[in-house]
C-alpha cells in the first residue's frame, strides 16, 4: 500500500484526476443499477417486493418525477443501459489517464536515476555494477508501474465495489453485511497465494539483477573466454543465475493462477449459497431478491478482483523498491560541488602533500608533483602506482585525504569544478570511436562546434592529413569502433576531440602506450608543438615520453620524485616541496 501512497505524493494532481473519474463513474453506474428497482415493480412484481425494495422504488420514482419524466420501462431500461455507457466512458478515461501515468513513472524512474548517477561521487560511480544498473533501468523500471498499474486498478474496483455495496445496503443491510463480511473471509482465507506471489516478485527482482550482472561480466570478458574455447565456464554460470530467475517465476505464476482458480467458483458457491439461504429461509421477496443478486454477486466478483491486483502489484512492488534503493543510494554519493571560484591556469597546477587512499589501500603518501602552465609534465612509473589517481585528483574526480590541489593560487575546493572540467581536454588509454563520422567523432556531436573546428583541431593533432586524404574527408565513416583506422590514427583522432574545445591543460593517460614506438614518437612531437599553448600532462608507464617532456616525475611507493626538468621555469619557487602558499612563482614560459 505504500506504493500507492508514495506514487499519489509524486503526481497529486493525476492521481486526484484519476480518482475522481472513478469515482464519478462508480456513482453513475450505482445510479443506473438502482432504476432497476422501479423497473422490476413495472414489469408487474411490485406485489413481490419487499418494503425496502419498495422504498428505493419511491425515492428513484419521485427523483424521475421531479426532473417532469415518469417512469416507464422504456426510460428505466434507458437509465440502466445509460448509466453503463456513462461509466465506460469515465472509466475509459480514468484508464488511459492510468496509463499516460505507467508510461510516465517508468520514464520518469529512468530519469531520475540517469541523473543521480550521473552525479554521483567518481568512486561511488566506478564502484557500482554495470548489470545492476542496467537491471534497475530496465527491468525494475518497468516492473514499477506495473505496480502501480495494479495498485491503482484495485483503488478504481475498490470504489465500484463501495457504490455496489451502498445501493445493496438500501435494499437489505443484512444480506449485504453478511456477503461482504463472507466475501472478505474467503479471499482471508486466500491471501497466502498473494504473499507466495509477493514473495515470488522478491526473488525474481534479486534473481534479475543477478543475471543481468553476470551478463554484462561476461560479455565484458568474452575474448579471453572465446579464445581459450572456455565459453562453457559463461554458459554454466548464466545457465544457474537464469534456472534461477525461471523458478521464481514459476512460483509467480503458479501463485497467480492458483489464485484466480480458486477464487471464482469458492466466491460463486458463496453466492449460492446466500441465495439459498435468501430464497428458502428468509423468503425474501423475489423482486428484492433479484437486485441483490445483481449488487451482491457484483460486489463480491469485485472483491476477487481487488485481490487479483493486489497480488499483481504485491510481485512487481519489490522492483520498485530495489530501484528507489539504488536511486536514493546514488543521490546520497552525489558529488558535493565545492567552491564557485572561476580558475584561470596560468601559473600551473600543484599537488601539495597530498595524501589519497582508496580505502585502507595508500596510494599517494604527502606526494607533492608541479605542473607549470604551458609546459609538457610526464609521469612515468610502473602500472599501478597511483599515475590515473594523480590525473583524477587533478580533475577532481577524487578528493585528497590529505594535503591540497591548487590551480595557480586557488585550492580545487574553493573551484567550480565544472569550470575547472570544462578547461580540460582528456584522452584515455582506451579509445572508443563511435561508428560514425570522423567529424562526429571529434564532436561527439556537440553542435556548437563547425568543420573549422573539427579541422583546426586535426591539424592540431597531427590527423588532419590523413583525415584529408579519406574519401569523403572529415565526413567519412571510421567503422566499427574506428576499425578503418590505424592505432596511431585513431589516438590522434582521440587527441582531437580532446583539443576541439580549446582546452587549458591536455591530459593524456597511457594514451601512447599501445602504439609502436614510431607512432608514439610521432605523437610526442605533436604534443611537443602544442605545449606552451597549453598545459599537457602525460602520463606513461613507458620512458619514450621521457624525451619529449619538459619535466618528469617518477611515482613510487606513494611519492613522486621529478626526474627530469628541462624546463627554465622554477615553479613554484623551491620546487614546491616546502611551501604551502603559491604565492611566489614566475610566470610560466611560453614556448612554440
Ligand atoms: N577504485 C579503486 N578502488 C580501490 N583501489 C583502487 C581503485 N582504483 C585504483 N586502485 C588501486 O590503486 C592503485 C593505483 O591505481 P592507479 O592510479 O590506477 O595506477 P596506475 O594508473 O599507475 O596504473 C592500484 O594498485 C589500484 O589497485
Ligand atoms: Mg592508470
Amino acid at each position: 500500500m505504500r506504493i500507492l501512497i508514495t506514487f499519489a505524493r509524486a503526481y497529486p494532481w493525476q492521481t486526484l484526476i484519476m480518482v475522481v473519474a472513478i469515482l464519478v463513474s462508480g456513482v453513475v453506474e450505482g445510479f443506473g443499477l438502482t432504476a432497476l428497482l422501479p423497473l422490476v415493480a413495472l414489469a408487474g412484481a411490485e406485489d413481490i417486493m419487499g418494503s425496502k425494495g419498495a422504498a428505493v422504488k419511491r425515492v428513484v420514482n419521485e427523483v424521475l418525477y421531479s426532473l417532469g419524466l415518469s417512469p416507464s420501462i422504456g426510460l428505466l431500461l434507458s437509465i440502466v443501459l445509460g448509466g453503463i455507457v456513462l461509466k465506460s466512458c469515465l472509466l475509459m478515461f480514468a484508464n488511459r489517464r492510468v496509463g499516460y501515468m505507467v508510461a510516465r513513472i517508468t520514464t520518469d524512474l529512468r530519469l531520475q536515476l540517469l541523473r543521480a548517477l550521473l552525479a554521483t561521487r567518481w568512486e561511488y560511480f566506478v564502484g557500482q555494477r554495470i548489470g545492476k544498473l542496467a537491471s534497475a533501468f530496465g527491468n525494475e523500471a518497468g516492473r514499477a508501474s506495473t505496480a502501480f498499474l495494479g495498485g491503482a486498478r484495485m483503488a478504481a474496483l475498490a470504489v465500484q465495489a463501495v457504490v455496489y455495496a451502498g445501493v445493496a445496503l438500501l435494499v437489505s443491510w443484512k444480506a449485504t453485511l453478511v456477503a461482504l463480511s463472507g466475501g472478505v473471509l474467503i479471499l482471508f482465507t486466500l491471501r497466502r497465494l498473494v504473499q507466495r506471489a509477493r514473495d515470488a516478485g522478491k526473488r525474481q527482482t534479486q534473481a534479475t539483477k543477478a543475471l543481468v550482472s553476470r551478463l554484462t561480466d561476461s560479455f565484458l570478458s568474452i575474448k579471453p573466454l572465446k579464445s581459450m574455447a572456455r565459453e562453457y565456464l559463461a554458459d554454466a554460470v548464466l545457465v544457474r543465475e537464469t534456472t534461477r530467475l525461471n523458478r521464481a517465476l514459476k512460483k509467480q505464476i503458479f501463485a497467480k493462477e492458483a489464485l484466480r482458480g480458486f477464487q471464482e467458483p469458492v466466491l460463486t458457491a458463496f453466492v449460492l449459497l446466500g441465495l439459498y439461504v435468501l430464497l428458502v429461509w428468509w423468503q425474501m421477496p423475489i423482486a428484492d431478491l433479484l437486485v441483490l443478486t445483481v449488487l451482491l454477486g457484483r460486489v463480491v466478483n469485485q472483491l476477487g478482483k481487488i485481490q487479483l491486483q493486489y497480488q499483481e502489484m504485491g510481485t512487481s512492488e519489490s522492483a520498485y523498491w530495489s530501484l528507489q534503493q539504488t536511486i536514493e543510494g546514488a543521490e546520497a554519493e552525489k558529488e558535493t560541488t565545492l567552491g564557485s571560484k572561476v580558475p584561470s591556469l596560468i601559473r600551473g597546477i600543484r599537488l601539495d602533500r597530498v595524501t589519497f587512499a582508496y580505502g585502507d589501500r595508500t596510494v599517494l603518501r604527502d606526494a607533492s608533483l608541479a605542473f607549470p602552465g604551458g609546459s609538457f609534465t610526464a609521469i612515468v612509473g610502473p602500472s599501478g602506482v597511483g599515475k590515473t589517481t594523480v590525473v583524477d585528483l587533478v580533475i577532481g574526480l577524487l578528493r585528497p585525504q590529505k594535503g591540497e590541489v591548487w590551480i595557480d593560487d586557488l585550492p580545487l575546493t574553493e573551484i567550480d569544478i565544472k569550470q575547472w572540467r570544462r578547461m580540460i581536454g582528456y584522452v584515455p588509454q582506451e579509445i572508443l570511436l563511435l561508428h560514425d563520422t570522423v567529424f562526429i567523432n571529434v564532436t561527439l556531436g556537440d553542435r556548437d562546434l563547425t568543420e573549422q573546428d573539427v579541422e583546426q583541431a586535426l591539424r592540431a593533432a597531427g590527423a588532419w592529413d590523413f583525415v584529408a586524404a579519406m574519401p569523403q574527408g572529415m565526413l567519412s565513416t571510421v567503422g566499427e569502433r574506428g576499425s578503418g583506422l590505424s592505432g596511431g590514427q585513431r589516438q590522434r583522432i582521440a587527441i582531437a576531440r580532446a583539443l576541439v574545445h580549446d582546452p587549458k591543460l591536455l591530459i593524456l593517460d597511457e594514451a601512447t602506450t599501445a602504439l609502436d614506438p614510431a607512432t608514439e614518437a610521432a605523437i610526442c612531437a605533436t604534443l611537443r608543438d602544442l605545449r606552451g599553448a597549453l598545459t599537457i600532462l602525460a602520463i606513461s608507464h613507458q620512458t619514450a615520453i621521457l624525451g619529449a617532456a619538459d619535466r618528469a616525475y617518477r611515482l613510487q611507493d606513494g611519492v613522486a620524485t621529478l626526474v627530469a626538468d628541462h624546463s627554465d621555469v622554477s615553479w613554484p619557487a623551491g620546487g614546491g616541496q616546502d611551501d604551502t602558499s603559491v604565492t611566489t612563482h614566475t610566470a610560466p614560459r611560453k614556448v612554440g
